[in-house]
């Protein structure tokens, strides 16, 4: 690593809230420090223009994320819902998804996956709902299924049967083209003026590139705010 990128790393570091911290010494975040400050970042701003709406996750895994979306639901008197299988991820099925992404694929459906710092590879677990809903206790956001909800099945079979009318986050994290195209067709037309989603894999997949891209090219009034992990927003 370069003096400069361990500067910057280091600078990242020190922005990050106690929470976050925690969520990474502990291992249950996939995230660098630099999209954790971001998704930090936009949450803060929402809750001081008090933008209306729910906060969910689309793709929760160990609850790293999810812990610090949560707390700020709860922070905002907002509801948060975290969806995932909770389970293995489901494989990349466009065209769009390269190579790079079946393999990685491959691997964890052959069960070699290894998880953060050498830890089981979470979608292994089969107590990583409960895990997850101990994860939000810690952090003052336990579920409740009224304000905190964890949502476990496939998005495109739980989204429909969800009651979420106004949306004033959004955190899409799920690598493959389908599901980043079906999230932010799902979210978008409910997001709120000024909400903001998080999409976490566009410089890391190109699948999710193309459905972002995709998604920008048919909705003209949404626009992207570059960054490691780029904000979608209204014009
Ligand atoms: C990279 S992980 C999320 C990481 C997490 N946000 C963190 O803080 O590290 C992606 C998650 O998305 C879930 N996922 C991907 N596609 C899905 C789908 N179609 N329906 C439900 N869950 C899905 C996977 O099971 C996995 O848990």
């Amino acid at each position: 690593m370069s003096l400069r990128s361990r500067i910057v790393r280091r600078w990242m570091l020190l922005r990050l809230s106690p929470v976050a911290k925690l969520m990474r010494r502990d291992g249950l975040t996939y995230l660098r420090p630099v999209k954790l400050v971001r998704i930090e970042t936009a949450l803060r701003r929402l809750e001081q223009r008090r933008v209306a709406g729910d906060y969910l996750e689309f793709g929760v895994a160990l609850g790293g994320t999810a812990a610090l979306i949560a707390q700020a639901a709860r922070r905002a008197d907002a509801r948060f819902v975290g969806l995932d299988v909770f389970a293995t991820i489901p494989p990349p099925t466009s065209e769009h998804d390269d190579a790079k992404s079946r393999e990685r694929y491959a691997v964890i459906a052959a069960g070699e996956a290894t998880g953060i710092g050498g830890d089981v590879y979470y979608g292994y677990r089969d107590d990583l709902l409960d895990h997850v809903g101990q994860v939000l206790a810690s952090v003052g956001a336990p579920v409740d299924g009224r304000q905190i909800r964890l949502v476990k099945g496939l998005f495109e079979e739980t989204w429909p049967t969800l009651d979420v009318e106004r949306v004033a986050f959004a955190h899409i994290d799920c690598d493959w083209h389908d599901p980043v195209l079906y999230c932010l067709n799902a979210v978008a037309p409910k997001l709120s003026e000024h909400g903001v989603i998080v999409i976490d894999d566009y410089h890391d997949y190109p699948g999710c590139r193309a459905a972002v891209d995709t998604f920008l090219e048919q909705n003209p009034g949404f626009r992207m705010v570059p960054g490691a992990n780029p904000l979608i927003e209204r014009r």
